[in-house]
């Protein structure tokens, strides 16, 4: 649904004497139809102006963008009557904006109806569809109220109807729930979802939150200096042996209480979440386990994240525990031990 290629984007500012800052580095991104993608990563790593690049807020300097089978790259360039086309293809992307950006002085129904003025839709059109769209966020009584008079997760809503408007089939979102409280925040994401599931909406967002990230995404990326060092679905990333992004969805930290003990790092990922595997170490083997630190989330409906525990006696006693753990289909990372090399499938 979105595509890049080779995105590229760098800044020459007049002001610090020509010096040239390359935001993105090369980016390939692919967003699928239906589903809902995170982004993730440092400040400056260059999540802003992918999420601009894609909407041609920003040129791109080089490489290409397609949403929804539209090359948006080629419209930009084709000269005055491209702008047009423009446009018009960018109707059909909806953004969402952390500071909101709703004009002050209209109502929040006429905020809502300001893309579809943009659009020339009639008065009456507009109207019907504005009202639609403020049920649709559940503000369907804020119609005549003003910004200033709504809560930060109203104006929010207001913004997510506003950025529905022209029937978008991608919605692109910057850091919408980074300036809410985290209650209020849990409700924008839950909307989020919602629209999602409901019109079968393709979610881009950015996002500083890992929470963010395990509540809502299907799929994400971590960005780091205008690449893309990781991507994949949830469980993909934590298959990855060393992955640095499934480090930060489910941090584990702990040391050991002894010189004669062994740490492991369980992933639980796919059908092996759902069993009882460490009560089982624990019987079959008739060893004392402990559960150093966890950190563990339901992800599209299953159990999935990573455990620190601690095993009696050294590496070399516990080779047989661990194999069966392996065995179990967890991912096992043995604390002072090589990693173990990536199985087919995972990237
Ligand atoms: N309009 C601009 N002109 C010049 N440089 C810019 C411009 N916008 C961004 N940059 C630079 O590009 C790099 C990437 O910025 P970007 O805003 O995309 O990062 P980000 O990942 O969104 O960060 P944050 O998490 O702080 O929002 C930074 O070094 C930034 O200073
Ligand atoms: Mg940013």
């Amino acid at each position: 649904m979105i595509t890049t290629t080779g995105l590229t984007k760098v800044y020459r500012s007049s002001q610090s004497r020509g010096r040239e800052v390359t935001a993105l580095d090369g980016v390939d991104l692919h967003v699928r139809e239906g589903e809902v993608f995170g982004v993730v990563g440092q400040s400056g790593a260059g999540k802003s102006s992918l999420i601009r690049c894609v909407n041609l807020l920003e040129r791109p300097t080089s490489g290409t963008v397609t949403v929804a089978g539209q090359d948006l790259t080629a419209l930009a360039g084709r000269g005055r009557r491209a702008g047009t086309e423009l446009r018009r293809a960018r109707s059909s992307i909806g953004m969402v904006f952390q500071h909101f950006n709703l004009l002050s002085s209209r109502t929040v129904k006429d905020n809502v109806e300001l893309p579809l003025e943009i659009l020339g839709v009639s008065g009456q059109d507009r109207s019907r569809r504005a009202l639609e769209l403020l049920d649709l966020v559940g503000l369907g009584d804020k119609a005549k109220a003003y910004p200033a008079q709504l809560s930060g997760g109203q104006k929010q809503r207001v913004g997510i109807a506003r950025a529905l408007a022209g029937n978008p089939k991608v919605l692109l979102s910057d850091e919408a729930t980074s300036a809410l409280d985290p209650e209020t925040t849990r409700s924008i994401l839950q909307l989020l979802r919602d629209l999602n599931r409901q019109l079968g909406l393709t979610v881009l967002l950015i996002t500083h939150e890992m929470e963010v990230v395990k509540t809502i995404c299907d799929s994400a990326a971590l960005m780091e200096k205008g690449r893309i060092v990781e991507s994949g679905t949830v469980a993909e990333v934590l298959a990855t042996p060393g992955s640095a992004l499934a480090a930060a969805l489910f941090p584990v930290s702990g040391d050991a209480s002894g010189d004669d003990r062994t740490l492991v790092d369980v992933t639980f990922h796919g059908d092996a979440a759902t069993r009882p595997v460490i009560s089982r170490l624990a019987r079959v083997y008739n060893i004392d386990i402990s559960i150093l630190g966890a950190a563990m989330d339901t992800v599209g409906g299953k159990q999935v994240g990573r455990m620190r525990i601690e095993l009696p006696g050294r590496y070399e006693e516990n080779v047989v525990p661990i194999g069966f753990l392996r065995e179990q289909g967890l991912r096992i990372e043995v604390l002072g031990q090589e990693p173990e090399p990536a199985k087919d499938g995972a990237k």
